[in-house]
């Protein structure tokens, strides 16, 4: 069976990964009638948008988003388009306050299995069109952090200006450029070049795009099918970079490397969204590596389900089927150099 949307009806009390509760509810407000949550309807696509790296955009772009963040932070703390709540969907879906629709018993969690690059491509997806519609441009798609090319490997500046709406502080103050981003970070600073930093980095996007990844399960993570207990093994991009990417950003002096060290805080660093971008940029040129690198056929997959909130403030049911291909959604990626592809070990 198809893993189900969660039970909005029994929310409740997210987890901290030492078990004790997120100080706060991640649960969204809820519409009058839940028992009438209409399935999407994918708008028609006049023109495909293109998702910026986020190290080449110009202050003119810069400007859009900052003042389109800057909007969503405004908005009224139970509006569930306001930043914070667009930020706890991540928590109510990777800190068990989610249980399945008609399994009580079982926690959601959209990570560590084959649900992580659809979950998280619907996430910014509705994200992005809250986004522009709130600066009143439909044209608007949300910049990647092109980590996995020499020119993109450091925070992107962006994301570093203090007062601007796209700033965290709750990140690893040695972390900021100059400092070249370890792909494989797990908890300490290697100790290392930068060019032997960049030549890491382009081996192991080889290594987790080419040859631990011949296959679907290998790149997307292991099933997960409706009732089934969660954590069923993750895929290789979903470890690195992913993972490593969200640890080197958090702040070390907090106690789960806040926010983006830890799933219930890491969509309240604006950096997120970039981080992810480029993670769900990662599965569209997956598809194109040859071999049998391509999506899953399994209707259990396909016919998966989650809940968003569109920018019309309509819950709505999406599944992965209708995910699958990104110009179908109305967005592709701006065309870069891919280094990496050329970096076999
Ligand atoms: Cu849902 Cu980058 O994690």
């Amino acid at each position: 069976a198809p893993v189900p949307p969660p039970d909005l009806s029994t929310c409740s009390s997210a987890s901290l990964p030492d078990g004790s509760p997120v100080p706060f509810t991640c649960c969204p407000p809820l519409p009058k009638d839940l028992s009438n949550i209409p399935t999407y309807k994918l708008p028609n696509v006049s023109k495909v948008k293109i998702r910026p790296a986020a190290h080449k955009v110009t202050q003119e772009y810069i400007a859009k988003y900052s003042s389109a963040i800057q909007k969503m932070k405004s908005l009224d703390k139970d509006d569930p388009l306001n930043f914070m709540q667009q930020a706890n969907i991540h928590c109510a879906y990777c800190n068990t306050g989610y249980k399945e629709l008609g399994f009580p018993g079982v926690p959601l969690q959209v990570h560590f299995s084959w649900l992580f690059f659809p979950f998280h491509r619907w996430y910014l997806y509705f994200f992005e069109r809250i986004l522009g519609s709130l600066i009143d441009d439909d044209t608007f798609a949300l910049p990647f952090w092109n980590y996995d090319s020499q020119a993109g490997m450091q925070m992107p500046s962006l994301y570093n200006v203090v007062n601007s709406p796209l700033y965290d502080p709750n990140r690893n103050q040695n972390h900021y450029p100059p400092n070249v981003v370890d792909l494989g970070f797990t908890t300490i600073d290697l100790d290392a070049s930068d060019q032997q930093k960049i030549n890491n980095n382009l081996t192991m996007m080889y290594r987790q795009m080419l040859t631990n990844a011949p296959c679907p399960q290998l790149f997307f993570g292991n099933p997960i099918r409706g009732g089934e207990q969660p954590i069923r093994g993750m895929g290789t991009i979903e470890n690195i970079p992913h993972n490593a990417v969200h640890r080197w950003v958090g702040n070390p002096n907090n106690k789960f490397r806040e926010n983006m060290g830890t799933f219930y805080s890491a969509a309240r660093d604006p950096i997120f969204y970039a981080h992810h971008a480029n993670i769900d940029r990662m599965w569209t040129i997956w598809k194109t590596l040859g071999g049998k690198r391509r999506d899953f056929t399994d209707r259990d997959w396909l016919d998966s389900a989650f809940l968003f909130y569109d920018e019309n403030r309509t819950l709505v049911k999406v599944r992965v089927e209708d995910c699958i291909n990104n110009e179908k959604l109305g967005y592709k990626y701006e065309e870069v150099p891919i280094p990496w592809k050329n970096f076999r070990p």
